[in-house]
């Protein structure tokens, strides 16, 4: 495979001919006139220079006497294409370098088309395997939307059946323990009966915190009302024994995606979670708005801030960013000690496509020759 310098003023040109190139296999560089591409040249010792005759500052022709005068690269072949010659004008130009001109090229009617066909069948075959490729995306985005979708309905079941498990199990064991201590206490000596009493009133702070602990666990409701609804209504539950005041400002035209809902949700939860146990706050403010293709959550606090770092065992915002990451999202942190806290997660409705290669890259458009 050949290396080659293609060298033409046009991006567009330059792009077309280095894409053709690259599909059969050749390496390309690329220039835009005549100096750079003697320098081009120069350094990367092409096998051969495919380039547009009537370059601006330096042309084809002069760029020819430039290569032969200088002994490192006197050898390099160069091809020259011009969709708009003048046969005579550029026999002429060549004669004058000493370039050989093939007649049949200049001078067949037949001929003067075949490039044009020829770049015309490379365009349609390039925009049909970029609808191919487009295709492949699309079902790529879809099986990854939908694989997102199973991982949270995998963990939230998950989650109910511990939350269910906690319930049934543990919370009717304790509550039951509650009843009897307290029947106890009422037939025991009055100095035992008091401590019997305290033990139950331990028994029910501990139910309390079990059922605090369901309702985290249990899945978001966002299945009714909405994702703002659903964080107010946990706002409203955590806010009452956490002492802050909370506002929802939900500014979102239309309910995003299901699978968007479903991944914002539980960050918003560990957010304001994260604010209740730790921030000290006076208020807290979530604002939902659309953005840039996606739904923009922020969660803030007026409260202590902290240093960003990692703690082994603590889960909350690893969990966050990883969740945003997989919906193909991100995650900004805003915090410093007396700082409160702003976090800013952003969830594209539709996961993006990989970019596309920029030509000379490893796009791969197979199946044809190029020959201009
Ligand atoms: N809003 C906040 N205000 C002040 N400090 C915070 C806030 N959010 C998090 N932090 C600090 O960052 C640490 C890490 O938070 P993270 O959510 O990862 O863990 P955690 O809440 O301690 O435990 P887990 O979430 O695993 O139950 C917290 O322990 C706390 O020190
Ligand atoms: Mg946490």
């Amino acid at each position: 495979m050949a290396h080659v310098l293609v060298v033409d003023a046009r991006s567009a040109t330059r792009d077309l001919v280095a894409r053709l190139l690259a599909d059969a296999g050749h390496s390309v560089v690329e220039a835009e006139e005549g100096h750079g591409a003697l320098e081009v040249a120069r350094s990367e010792r092409p096998d051969v220079v495919i380039m547009g005759i009537l370059t601006p500052r330096m042309d084809g022709p002069d760029l020819v006497r430039r290569l032969r005068a200088d002994p490192a690269v006197q050898r390099t072949r160069v091809v020259f294409f011009t969709p708009t010659y003048m046969a005579d004008h550029v026999r002429d130009l060549c004669d004058a370098c000493g370039i050989a001109v093939s007649a049949a090229d200049l001078a067949s009617p037949a001929a003067k088309g075949t490039p044009v066909r020829r770049v015309d069948r490379h365009l349609r075959l390039l925009s049909h395997r970029l609808l191919e490729k487009d295709r492949a995306l699309e079902e790529a985005r879809r099986s990854r939307s939908r694989l997102l979708a199973d991982l949270v309905q995998a963990e939230e079941a998950e989650r109910t059946r511990i939350a269910w498990g906690v319930h049934d199990d543990s919370i009717q064991v304790m509550s039951a323990a509650a009843l009897r201590l307290d029947a106890l206490a009422g037939v025991a000596r009055s100095e035992q009966g008091e401590a019997i009493g305290e033990v139950a009133d331990k028994v029910r702070q501990a139910v309390v915190r079990l059922r605090a602990l369901t309702f985290d666990l249990t899945p978001p409701s966002t299945a009714g009302a909405g994702l703002g609804p659903a964080i107010e209504s946990y706002m409203r539950e955590v806010g009452a024994d956490a002492g802050f005041r909370s506002s929802v400002e939900d500014r979102l035209n239309a309910r995003p995606p299901a699978e968007v809902e479903a991944v914002l949700y539980p960050i918003a939860r560990e957010a304001i979670r994260n604010a209740r146990k730790h921030a000290r706050a006076h208020t807290v403010t979530v604002t939902l708005r659309e953005h840039d293709g996606g739904t923009l959550l922020r969660i803030e606090d007026d409260g202590v801030g902290f240093v960003v770092e990692h703690r082994p065992g603590h889960l909350g915002q690893r969990s966050m960013r990883e969740r945003a990451a997989a919906a193909g999202g991100s995650l900004q942190l805003q915090t410093a000690p007396g700082a409160g806290c702003g976090i800013e997660v952003w969830v594209p409705h539709s996961v993006p496509s990989p970019a596309l290669p920029s030509s000379g890259g490893s796009l791969t458009i197979r199946g044809d020759d190029l020959s201009l």
